[in-house]
C-alpha cells in the first residue's frame, strides 16, 4: 500500500530523506522556487501491524541518524552496581550524587554530538537532571545526541542447561509499558544485552535459542512503542578459543537470531545490531592482527546480517581504548559487500581516560571532557577508516577485560 502525504520542508524526516532528491530534481533552481512542502510517495514498509506501523518512518529515521557517517554510540548504561566498580577505580564513593555528577560531565560536553549520535542510559539516569535542574535528556538533545535506554533486567541462570555458567536475559515482563514510559521521557532507542559464552561443549543450542528468542521478542516489543532496538548478542571474550571458533559460533548465533527476528515481526530497517568483534578468546595464545580481525568480522557479518539493518555498532568488550579504535579502523579500511555502517557503541573503551582524568574533582571536569572528546573523535575517524594509530591520547593502558562481565 502506498500513500501520498504532505511533509513540511523543515521536518527532520524531510531534512534526512527528501532534501537531496529535491536538490537533484531542482538542478540548481533558485531556492525561492522550491515549494514549502512537497508531495512524497511514502512507503508502507510492509510491516506486520501491532503498533510499529505508526512509528515506522520515525524508527527508520532514528536508526539512520544513530548510524550516520562518522558517529557512534556512547554506552553509559552501567547498572548502579557496575558504575560503582568504575567509580571505585578512581576512589569515588558510589552515591546518587556522584553518579549524577559523573553523568552530568558527559552530557554537558560541548562538541560531543559531532562524534556521538546516541547515548545509552540506565533507568536512574534517564530521569536525572544537572545540578542546576536541567533534565539530562534535554542536555543530550542540546548537544545533538539522541537519548537511549537499557531495558533488559540483567542475566539469570539458565535452568536446565547442560552448562552451569549459561544464562538468559530477563526483562520481558512489563516491557511494553516501560518502553512507552521511556519514550514519553524522551528516549528514542533501547538496548538489550544477551550473553553467549564459548566454552568446551558450548554454547549449547538451548542457550543460543533462548537468548536469541529474548532479543527478537524485545526488539519487536519496543518497536511497537517507538523505540529503535539495539540488538546485542554479546559473544563473550572469555575463553581460550581461536578466532576461527569465535567466527563459527557468531555465524550460528546471528543466523538463528535473524531467523527469530523474522518470526517475531521485527522491522529490520528500524533496528541496529550491537555485536562483539570476531576475536580469539582472552586466554588464547593466538596472536591476530587487526586486518585479520577485520577480515573475519566482516566475513561473519556478510554471511548472516540482512542488508536491511542500517548499522552495526560494535561493543568494546574489555579491549583497551586504542585497541578498540584500531580494530574499528581496520574494519572500515577494507572493501566489503555488506551495506551497513560499521561503527561503535563503546562503554569501557570510551570512558577510561575520561574517568581517570576526572578523579571525582570539579576542577578536572574540563580535562575529563577533553579526554572523552579525544576518544570519541578517534572512534569517529575509525568509523570512516581514517584513524592514525596513536594520534589521539589515551590513559587506558591495561584494558578492562573481566571474566563473566555483567553490565
Ligand atoms: P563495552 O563497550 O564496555 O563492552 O560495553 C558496551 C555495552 O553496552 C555492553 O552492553
Amino acid at each position: 500500500m502506498e500513500a501520498f502525504v504532505q511533509i513540511p520542508v523543515n521536518s527532520s524526516f524531510f531534512q534526512q530523506n527528501v532534501k537531496l532528491n529535491l536538490r537533484q530534481k531542482s538542478l540548481g533552481a533558485p531556492r525561492a522556487r522550491v515549494a514549502r512542502s512537497v508531495t512524497l510517495r511514502m512507503r508502507s514498509w510492509g510491516v506486520r501491524p501491532g503498533g510499529v506501523e505508526k512509528f515506522a518512518d520515525e524508527l527508520v529515521e532514528t536508526a539512520n541518524k544513530i548510524a550516520s557517517p562518522g558517529r557512534g554510540i556512547l554506552a553509559v548504561d552501567e547498572s548502579t552496581k557496575t558504575i560503582g566498580k568504575r567509580l571505585a577505580t578512581i576512589g569515588v564513593e558510589n552515591t546518587e550524587t556522584h553518579r549524577r555528577g559523573y553523568r552530568e560531565l558527559l552530557f554537558t560536553c560541548q562538541g560531543l554530538g559531532e562524534y556521538i549520535s546516541g547515548a545509552i542510559l540506565y533507568e536512574e539516569t534517564l530521569y536525572q537532571s544537572t545540578r542546576d535542574g536541567r533534565p539530562f535528556v534535554d542536555c543530550l538533545r542540546n548537544i545533538g545526541v539522541i537519548p537511549g535506554i537499557k531495558v533488559d533486567k540483567g542475566l539469570a541462570p539458565l535452568h536446565g542447561a547442560a552448562l552451569a555458567h549459561e544464562t538468559w536475559c530477563t526483562g520481558l515482563d512489563g516491557l511494553s509499558e516501560r518502553a512507552a514510559a521511556y519514550y514519553a521521557q524522551g528516549a528514542r532507542f533501547a538496548k538489550w544485552r544477551a550473553v553467549i559464552q564459548i566454552a568446551p561443549g558450548g554454547p549449547t543450542r538451548q542457550a543460543i535459542f533462548e537468548n536469541c528468542y529474548g532479543l527478537a521478542r524485545y526488539a519487536r516489543t519496543v518497536q511497537d512503542q517507538g523505540l529503535v532496538p539495539i540488538i546485542e548478542p554479546e559473544v563473550l571474550l572469555d575463553g581460550d578459543h581461536t578466532i576461527e571458533r569465535c567466527a563459527e559460533v557468531q555465524e550460528e548465533v546471528y543466523s538463528i537470531l535473524y531467523n527469530l527476528c523474522q518470526q517475531q515481526g521485527v522491522f529490520l530497517e528500524g533496528s541496529l545490531l550491537k555485536p562483539s568483534m570476531t576475536l580469539p578468546g582472552a586466554d588464547s595464545k593466538q596472536q591476530v592482527k587487526p586486518d585479520v580481525i577485520a577480515e573475519m568480522t566482516v566475513r561473519t557479518l556478510e554471511r548472516t546480517i540482512p542488508a536491511a539493518v542500517p548499522g552495526i555498532m560494535f561493543l568494546s568488550g574489555g579491549m583497551t581504548e586504542e585497541e578498540a579504535t584500531i580494530n574499528l579502523n581496520a574494519l572500515n579500511s577494507r572493501p566489503r559487500k555488506g551495506p551497513w555502517a560499521l561503527s561503535f557503541s563503546y562503554g569501557r573503551a570510551l570512558q577510561q581516560s575520561c574517568l581517570k582524568s576526572w578523579m571525582g574533582k570539579d576542577e578536572n571536569v574540563r580535562a575529563a571532557q577533553e579526554a572523552l572528546l579525544a576518544r570519541a573523535r578517534a572512534n569517529s575517524k575509525a568509523s570512516l577508516g581514517k584513524y592514525v594509530p596513536g594520534s589521539e591520547p589515551t590513559l587506558d593502558v591495561t584494558g578492562t577485560f573481566e571474566a563473566g562481565y555483567k553490565y
